[in-house]
Parts: C-alpha cells; sequence; structure tokens
C-alpha cells in the first residue's frame, strides 16, 4: 500500500520549488516541527533532500486525516498530498496546502530535543544521523569521495581491496589492535600501504579506500580509533611526483564539493571564501624550517621530536594555504621511508597540512627500495623481520622507485566542513570512549 510506483509518486522536496503554485504535489518524510493552534496546524517536513513547510487546515482534508496531522509526533513519517502556494514566511519562500495526510510510522517522544548536550546525541547517534547537520555532513563527505574518484579515474589509478586481518604492523606497534585469528595473533590494519605497494607493481597506479584502526589513546578533536582511508601507490613515482598527485586530489576534491554542496556548507555555517581561495601548488616547507619557526614563536620543540596536534595547529593557524612539510628526520617516521640522498638522517617524505589550524590531512613518503638497508633499519628499530619477510620479497623481485601516501578522509571533511571535532566527520564515532551505537 505505500509502495508507490515511480511515475505517480511523490517528489524530493527540494524539487517543490519548482512546482507552480496551484499545482498538486505528493511529499513523504519526517516531521521535523510541528505546531497546532485550534484549526491549523503546521507542520515542517524533511526528507533527504530539505523541509517544506505544510499547512493543515480543518475542512482542507477529511476529518481523521487532520486529527492524525495533529496528533504525528516529531519524527513520525508521513505521506503527504497538497497544494503549492506562495508564502513569504515560509523557507524557500513557497509552502503546501494539504488535502491528504496519511501517517506511515509513528514516533515515540523523540529523545532528542533542541538543546541537548554532545553525550546525549551521541548516545542517540542512531537518530541524530536524521539532524540537518548530520546530513550535510555525509553529503559532502560523498561529494569528496566523488571528486576524488573521478580524479583517480582520469589519471589512471585502479581500485584495489587490500585486507583489514594482517600479522604486520604498518605504523608501529603502539597504536595497533591485537586480536585473536583462530588461535594465532593478528591486527586490524593501520594502513593498507604495504599491500598496495605490492599491487603497484602490478598495476602501476593504485588506490584503496579502507577503514584503518588506530588504537590511540590521545583524546584530540582530531582522532579516531576507526577511520576511513584513502590510499594511492605509484610506481615509477618519486617524493616530489607525489606530492603533486596529492595537490591535485585534494583541489579535485575541494572543487566537487564547492561546485555540488554550497547549500550544505552554508547550513554548517562553513565560510566557502577560504575554500575557493585554496591554491595549488601548495608551500613545501622542510621540517627543519618549520621546527626553527615554531621554536621562534616560543615553542618547546627540539629537533628531531614530532609535530603534535599543537605545533601543526600553530603552523597553520591564520594561514590561507595548505602546506606541505618534507624532510622530517629518520626518528620521528617509519622505518619504508626512503632515505634522502643528500642527508642520510632525512627521509623523503612529506606530510600535508591544511590550513585554519586543521593540521596533517596526508601523510606520505617516497618508499625505501634497497632491501639491505631497510632490514639493518627495522633491525636498528627492534622490528621483527619475520612477519614483513613478504615485504621485503618486493625489494628482491624488480623493484622500482615508488610512492604513496594516505589521506584521513575524516580529517579532509572536518577541514572542509570546518568541524571543531572529528566525530562529527563520521556518522558512527569510534573513539577511545565510545564504540556504541
Ligand atoms: O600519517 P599516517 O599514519 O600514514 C600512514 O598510515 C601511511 N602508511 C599512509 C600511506 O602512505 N599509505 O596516516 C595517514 C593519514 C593521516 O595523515 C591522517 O589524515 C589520517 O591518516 N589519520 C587519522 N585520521 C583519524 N584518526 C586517526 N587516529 C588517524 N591517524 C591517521
Ligand atoms: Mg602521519
Amino acid at each position: 500500500m505505500l509502495m508507490m510506483s515511480a511515475m505517480s509518486g511523490p517528489v524530493r522536496i527540494s524539487e517543490l520549488v519548482d512546482h507552480e503554485p496551484g499545482t498538486e504535489a505528493t511529499v513523504r518524510g519526517w516531521i521535523f516541527r510541528t505546531r497546532s493552534s485550534g484549526k491549523i496546524t503546521f507542520i515542517t517536513l524533511r526528507d533527504q533532500t530539505g523541509i517544506i513547510q505544510i499547512t493543515i487546515k480543518k475542512g482542507g482534508l477529511p476529518d481523521d486525516e487532520f486529527e492524525a496531522a495533529r496528533a504525528a509526533s516529531i519524527e513520525s513519517s508521513a505521506i503527504i498530498k497538497g497544494i503549492m502556494s506562495v508564502d513569504e514566511r515560509a523557507p524557500g519562500g513557497k509552502e503546501m496546502r494539504a488535502s491528504s495526510f496519511r501517517t506511515v510510522g509513528t514516533a515515540l517522544p523523540f529523545p532528542i530535543t533542541e538543546y541537548q548536550s554532545e553525550e546525549l546525541l551521541l548516545d542517540n547517534r542512531h537518530l541524530w544521523v536524521r539532524s540537518r547537520e548530520q546530513n550535510a555532513i555525509m553529503k559532502v563527505k560523498a561529494s569528496i569521495l566523488e571528486g576524488a574518484r573521478e580524479w583517480l579515474k582520469e589519471n589512471d589509478f585502479v581500485e584495489v581491496t587490500p585486507p583489514i586481518f594482517t600479522t604486520n604492523a604498518c605504523e608501529g606497534g603502539t597504536t595497533l589492535f591485537k586480536l585473536d585469528y583462530f588461535g594465532r595473533d593478528a591486527y586490524l590494519s593501520q594502513s593498507a600501504q604495504m599491500y598496495l605497494e605490492a599491487l603497484c607493481f602490478s598495476l602501476g597506479r593504485v588506490y584503496s579506500l579502507t577503514p584503518s584502526f588506530r588504537a590511540e589513546k590521545s583524546r584530540t578533536p582530531r582522532h579516531l580509533a576507526e577511520y576511513w582511508h584513502l590510499e594511492l601507490e605509484e610506481a615509477w613515482v618519486d617524493n616530489e611526483g607525489n606530492m603533486e598527485i596529492q595537490e591535485q586530489l585534494v583541489m579535485a576534491m575541494l572543487e566537487k564539493v564547492l561546485q555540488d554542496r554550497r547549500d550544505e556548507l552554508q547550513l554548517l555555517g562553513r565560510d566557502v571564501e577560504p575554500l575557493e581561495a585554496v591554491e595549488s601548488p601548495f608551500k613545501r616547507v622542510t621540517y627543519s624550517q618549520a621546527v626553527e619557526s615554531l621554536r621562534g614563536n616560543g615553542m618547546d620543540i627540539c629537533h628531531g621530536d614530532d609535530l603534535g596536534t599543537l605545533e601543526e595547529r600553530a603552523l597553520t593557524q591564520g594561514k590561507r594555504q595548505p602546506v606541505f612539510i618534507t624532510s622530517f628526520p629518520k626518528k620521528c617516521k617509519a622505518f619504508y621511508m626512503k632515505e634522502d640522498p643528500d642527508d642520510s638522517s632525512l627521509y623523503k617524505c612529506a606530510d600535508l597540512l591544511a590550513p585554519d589550524g586543521y593540521g596533517e590531512i596526508i601523510g606520505g613518503s617516497e618508499r625505501e627500495t634497497d632491501h639491505d638497508l631497510l632490514v639493518r633499519r627495522m633491525q636498528e628499530e627492534d622490528i621483527l623481520i619475520e612477519p614483513y619477510q613478504w615485504y621485503l620479497d618486493l625489494r628482491k623481485y624488480g623493484s622500482v622507485p615508488h610512492s604513496g601516501f594516505g589521506l584521513g578522509v575524516e580529517r579532509a571533511v572536518r577541514w572542509i566542513c570546518g568541524l571543531e571535532h572529528i566525530r562529527d566527520a563520521i556518522p558512527f564515532p569510534r573513539t577511545i570512549t565510545r564504540v556504541y551505537p
């Protein structure tokens, strides 16, 4: 009974603006707001595309339907037919006058009301995902990924599907999630990189979009325990070429969002001007220069310390453009990176920091291709060789220069949407304190 054929079917709310006053239309959705006074009920109906004000007058539809509309609670679902009319006061300048109202699913008193604590919203995330903010963020995120995929396709990257269960750490042991794998130890993947390195020797240019897992003990507005990781790996590309690919990819994501999601950014209160102002190429600053400038500004950082949340914020606060931090000292970064031939204490690597204090959104590098050098480095860092044997094999069978990087999707969403906390960049956030719902 409730299924409608596509032909006779209800229209999406966003399409109603194109309906001439006086025409009839049917919409369906969820009750966003409702208010009644005597013989008139005003309902704001929400669907996936927007909201519309609907006026329901006693006498304008059968009495039992009027009563159903009056009784319909917030987040009940309904199908409503009516005539479009102009109303200056209504959002969008149009409203609907109902001639028929049918409740589809009645909602119990909705647990989320106007002013709610962050904790309550997180406990009710399965319902809060219906909010206009979450709806807008998810749409922006989808466009970020769409822009990326379009660019990747145009540039001959092949999408691949690496495993999530692994026996080796890609990014070091401190943030590994360990699990029992049929009686053996295994881990949830921190990064698909090593598998992508294997695959790029078959396919040339590859990418994957997977969840990555980090047992981050830090509570920061930019760390999740589970996040979506867009990773690229390119054969025959050096660190400089890798940065150029990152620039183009990030620009393609931004352009897609600016093209398709202006309404959503506006709803989120995100000023688009700084996003429009982003230009490639992005500036390159070496780690040494960055540390010097931080120390010059009175920050307590020594050469050789990794850049953390505070340092990255300081480096990008008030800055309009993304910036690459290059040439990190070896002790800051992972063993798989390519040694700088001009200075063996440095790696050929780069982190891309988003402007306005958002900080790192990409980590990348050229990869070490020298088998013996890799083994020596692993020994120095007390890394067990055995689980990495297959990875080292890649250096024994026709290795070539190659590079790659990983972009934290929620980090990019946080920047582009201008979100205070990364947990709002993912519908069901997993953090140190939260794995429900
Ligand atoms: O800098 P990371 O640790 O680099 C790697 O994992 C490389 N193996 C990637 C590669 O070369 N294929 O992580 C890459 C990106 C970071 O720049 C950040 O955007 C994101 O992943 N990221 C996180 N996002 C949310 N929560 C966390 N706990 C994150 N840890 C890293
Ligand atoms: Mg990093």
